[in-house]
């Protein structure tokens, strides 16, 4: 099916674009699922079809991001903001050391710092990746994979002998895992994967403790023998996301979305590094492939960017009020076409205002 003409191009951080045949799917089930004459969301999630469709969305983030067995998955709630705090409860540390790469980093610091020991390495600003000290007794590692405002990904997961915690929120599914370097990996959905109201947790199985002090709904032990269904679960979102992971695996997988993700980012970072009127300050091997902020030369010219944008379907430019200037997210919905036309507009408000 042709894309109708009136979607834009979406730059937005989050909720982001899902791609448009995954819209146009629903679009189409919205009345009539599975032949029951009633949407998806409409009917008991104890209904054999939605825990087939449960189980159906679990075996395809193992196909695509090659899950090891020992690992369960999860469809949470509460956003990743609710993991900073959900996987110290789950996996009861008394010392953690964290990398600090932005503002998603400190956000899981501060809540760790609630529970237990934290010892950080990274501080602002945040425009590199720094060496890890000997990580020592600790109960286990966290890292942001991508941090989502200040455009720094880590390239290399730390290869330690302690557990390593992973934020994904905005990379997951646009490369792979390594894992032999994680044992969790979390990511709210709302990026990469569908959108928001879902929570992904993939981690090993023996790490989870069997008396976490929390809510069942956020014990993680409890929902991967429940197939993430001790109370009422998200089941549009995860519906979303089942048709998401279809179009994934159609358009080639995770390797395909990795691809994409580098020359995309690679030809917007060019284009940004050979003009004197815009500056990306992350150095280069730590550059996001998914969120790239950029500063206009001068900043009084931020609106008319913005606005100028708008008029021409480049939508959702403005970046992060904690770092101010522009920020193009990446993530693998975004249509052919979208970086070439941002970098057109871009050249062309530069001839005009530089
Ligand atoms: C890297 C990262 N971690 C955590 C979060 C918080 O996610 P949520 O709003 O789902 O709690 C975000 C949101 O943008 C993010 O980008």
């Amino acid at each position: 099916m042709r894309p109708p003409m009136t979607r834009t191009f979406n730059f937005s951080a989050g909720p982001a674009g899902l791609p448009t045949q995954v819209l146009q799917q629903a679009q189409a089930e919205l009345l009539d699922w599975q032949g029951l004459g009633c949407s998806v969301m409409e009917i008991s999630h104890r209904d054999r079809r939605v825990v087939a469709m449960f189980e159906a969305a679990e075996a395809k983030v193992r196909a695509l991001l090659s899950v090891p067995e020992d690992h369960a998955v999860l469809f949470l709630q509460g956003g990743a903001t609710a993991m900073f705090d959900l996987i110290p409860a789950n996996l009861a540390p008394r010392r953690i050391h964290v990398l600090n790469t932005g503002a998603w980093s400190e956000k899981a610091i501060a809540a760790a710092e609630k529970v237990a020991q934290v010892q950080v390495t990274g501080q602002a600003p945040y425009t590199q990746v720094p060496d890890l000290p000997e990580i020592g007794d600790v109960d286990y590692f966290h890292y942001c994979h991508n941090e989502t405002i200040h455009g720094v990904r880590v390239a290399e997961a730390p290869d330690l002998s302690v557990p390593v915690v992973c934020d994904a929120s905005s990379s997951v599914f646009s490369e792979a895992i390594d894992w032999s370097r994680h044992d969790l990996v979390y990511a709210g959905a709302q990026k990469n994967l569908g959108p928001s109201g879902v929570t992904l947790v993939i981690g090993r199985r023996s790490l989870f403790s069997d008396s976490a002090s929390v809510s069942p709904v956020f014990d993680f032990s409890k929902q991967a023998k429940a197939g993430s269904m001790v109370n009422t679960p998200p089941v549009y979102g995860v519906y979303l996301i089942d048709k998401v992971l279809d179009w994934i695996d159609a358009s080639g997988g995770v390797q395909a979305m990795q691809r994409r993700a580098v020359q995309r980012s690679d030809a917007l970072y060019q284009a940004i590094d050979q003009s004197s009127f815009y500056t990306n300050p992350v150095q280069a091997e730590c550059r996001s492939r998914m969120n790239i902020p950029f500063l206009l030369a001068d900043s009084a010219l931020d609106q008319a960017f913005v606005s100028q944008a708008e008029s021409r379907g480049l939508m959702f430019l403005k970046g992060h009020r904690s770092v101010g200037g522009m920020r193009a997210s990446l993530y693998n919905a975004i249509q052919d076409g979208a970086v070439e036309a941002l970098i057109d507009y871009m050249r062309e408000f530069e001839a005009q205002h530089a």
